[in-house]
């Protein structure tokens, strides 16, 4: 059961909250198949996270929407993707390579199949990515995650505008799924990994429409 606490205020992310929201990721995404899966070692999971999560919070901060709460225990990664992903040159490939061996080292061929595998099945209908959404561990269950989605779902619905994710594990499937998600198909990760799956809220008036191939939404 999940209690929202009214006095709960979500505001945009800045560099001042760089700090605090890196080590809220970096924790609460420190369990889990996809980080076992991704570095099985637990003390080079906490070195390479940590600046695996410095280069994502910045990023978002540059390209995409942070957002987090008032006590800064939760943070959300929003991208907008309105148009298609440009086509990345062999330079460009090349420079990513070596973005992802500078952090994840010798991880990083797990970390391209990842980011591969998520590029690969991107939906081409407008929409906005969640590319993370993290509490605390020592908050969770409190209403905060859910907090942070129904401030952003607000501001897209007003755009007409629908989401996606995919989502790591059961449990979070579970909030997704109560705040109006469909689920789609799985991305099965190689070499024994976890299967994550691709999820979606459509726009107001879209009546639970998603742009999963061959599939019917499924709701719970
Ligand atoms: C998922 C997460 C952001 C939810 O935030 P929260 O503030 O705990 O969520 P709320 O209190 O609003 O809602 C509770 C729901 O969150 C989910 N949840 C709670 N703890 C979780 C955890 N450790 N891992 C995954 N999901 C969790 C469950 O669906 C729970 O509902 P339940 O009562 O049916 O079990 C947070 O638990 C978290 O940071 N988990 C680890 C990272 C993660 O999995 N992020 C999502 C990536 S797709």
């Amino acid at each position: 059961m999940t209690t929202i606490d009214e006095n709960l205020v979500v505001r945009p992310a800045t560099e001042a909250d760089a700090g605090p929201l890196i080590s809220v990721l970096a924790a609460a995404f420190h369990e889990g198949p996809v980080a076992n899966w991704l570095i099985p070692d637990e003390a080079d999971r906490r070195a390479v996270y940590q600046r695996y999560f410095t280069d994502a919070f910045h990023q978002g901060l540059d390209h995409g929407q942070v957002y987090t709460t008032s006590d800064r225990t939760g943070v959300a990664i929003w991208y907008s993707r309105l148009g298609p992903a440009p086509t990345p040159t062999p330079a460009d490939d090349l420079a990513r390579l070596r973005a992802v061996e500078r952090i994840a080292g010798a991880y990083t061929p797990r970390f391209m199949v990842l980011k591969e595998m998520f590029d690969a099945v991107q939906p081409d209908e407008p929409h906005h990515y969640l590319a993370f959404l993290a509490v605390d561990p020592t908050q969770q269950n409190r209403g905060i995650g859910a907090a942070l989605l129904a401030d952003h779902h607000r501001r897209l619905d007003d755009l007409g505008l629908p989401v996606y994710l995919e989502a790591s594990n059961r449990n979070n499937q579970r909030l997704y799924l109560r705040h109006g998600y469909s689920s789609g198909p799985a991305i099965a990760l190689p070499e024994e990994g976890p299967a994550i799956l691709q999820m979606w809220r459509s726009a107001p008036g879209d009546d639970g429409r998603t742009p999963f191939p061959c599939t019917k939404p499924r709701r719970q």
